[in-house]
């Protein structure tokens, strides 16, 4: 059978996941080419995942002819210009959250996927997470009654790339941390956000303040959704004990919590009395298998013609709510969606 051919566009920390999982975890895919315009970083990619091809323009690499399918994981306001070129060169598109800077952006990845007739399949992996999905269904057969409030949080160690400072570039940390909780409030609610009030300051990486006066690190929300569910959802950067990604689900009759802080389930103290266990350091370890699963799921879909799992649709909701949480931060008052 032939193998889906892919090629790596932004090879930094994000990619590198994807691209190692195509590098034999995969069944009917491969990894064919990593490209980057710092041309060290896709050399160093290519040598890693033991490749011969590595393009430093993107476009080059859409053209190459043996490529069947990109993986978009490059800062943000690259995604829709790079994600439209791969579909008009008929590439189907696995693209890194947030989707795009704006809805409209958003709709042209889209309209380009589908006039192609390309999947477009966007990088929510905590759907594919065991725990996420065990409480999808929980939900489903109803084990806690209707679901009343959706509380989702992530609290990330390190200190935001540069790239992330400028929000008019990047649209904050509401996008770069929180698309996930967004994602996943919109998931388990099942249904679209009515509403928003964010709050945002910065605490921890003052000494940009002046240079960036917009940049928060801390961001809170409350949402409602147009089916009356409560939504909370909670974003940190630089937290620095570790990585800390939770979500509890309260319902009529019942709750579902999912995830702890502790990276494994062992614990021991010495004759310092004090009890100890490691916090969970990233998120590439809490969610590497889900990685795995997204990726597997995305050569499915291109393998069997069928429909992906999260997909630009879910990808485009994620980005207005990141919008109206922006605008809500900016001008102190509920967004109406
Ligand atoms: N799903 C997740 O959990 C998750 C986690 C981290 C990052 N991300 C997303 O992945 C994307 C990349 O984030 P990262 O943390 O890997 O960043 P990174 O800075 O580690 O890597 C980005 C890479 O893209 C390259 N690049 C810059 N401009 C480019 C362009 N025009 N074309 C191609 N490559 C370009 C950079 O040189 C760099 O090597 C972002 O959209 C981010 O939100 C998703």
């Amino acid at each position: 059978m032939k193998k889906v051919k892919v090629c790596l566009i932004g090879s930094g920390r994000a990619g590198m996941i994807h691209a190692r999982n195509m590098a034999g975890s995969v069944p009917g895919g491969e990894i064919y080419a990593a490209c980057d315009p710092d041309v060290k970083a896709a050399k160093a990619a290519a040598e890693e995942l033991g490749i011969d091809t590595y393009y430093q323009d993107y476009k080059e690499a859409i053209g190459d002819e043996s490529i069947d399918a990109v993986i978009i994981a490059c800062p943000t306001k690259y995604h829709r210009e790079i994600a439209v070129a791969a579909a008009n060169a008929g590439k189907h598109i696995f693209c890194e959250k947030p989707m795009a800077m704006n809805e409209e952006e958003c709709d042209e990845m889209i309209k380009a996927a589908k006039s192609n007739n390309v999947k477009l399949q966007i990088g929510f992996m905590r759907r594919f997470d065991d725990s996420f999905r065990e409480a999808k269904k929980m939900i489903e057969e109803g084990e806690i009654g209707d679901v009343v409030l959706v509380k989702s949080h992530t609290r990330g160690p390190s200190k935001p790339r540069e790239w992330m400072y400028d929000i008019e570039k990047s649209n904050g940390p509401l996008a770069e941390v929180c698309s996930h909780d967004i994602d996943t409030v919109r998931w388990f609610a099942g249904s679209e956000l009515k509403s928003v009030y964010a709050l945002g300051g910065n605490f921890r990486n003052k000494e940009i303040a002046e240079q960036y006066p917009d940049f928060y690190d801390n961001v809170i929300v409350n949402a409602e959704f147009e089916n009356g569910v409560h939504a909370s959802i909670e974003g940190a950067q630089y937290v620095q004990y570790g990585y800390d990604a939770r979500v509890e689900i309260l319902g009529t009759k019942g709750v579902i919590c999912i995830g702890d802080m502790h990276e494994k389930k062992i614990t021991s103290a010495n004759e310092s009395h004090q009890l100890k266990r490691p916090s969970m350091h990233s998120w590439t370890h809490l969610f590497k298998d889900a990685y795995l699963l997204e990726d597997r799921s995305f050569i499915e879909a291109i393998l069997n013609d069928s429909e992906v799992e999260c997909s630009g649709y879910d990808g485009k909701m994620a980005v207005k709510i990141v919008k109206a949480g922006n605008e809500s931060i900016v001008q102190k008052k509920i967004v109406m969606l």
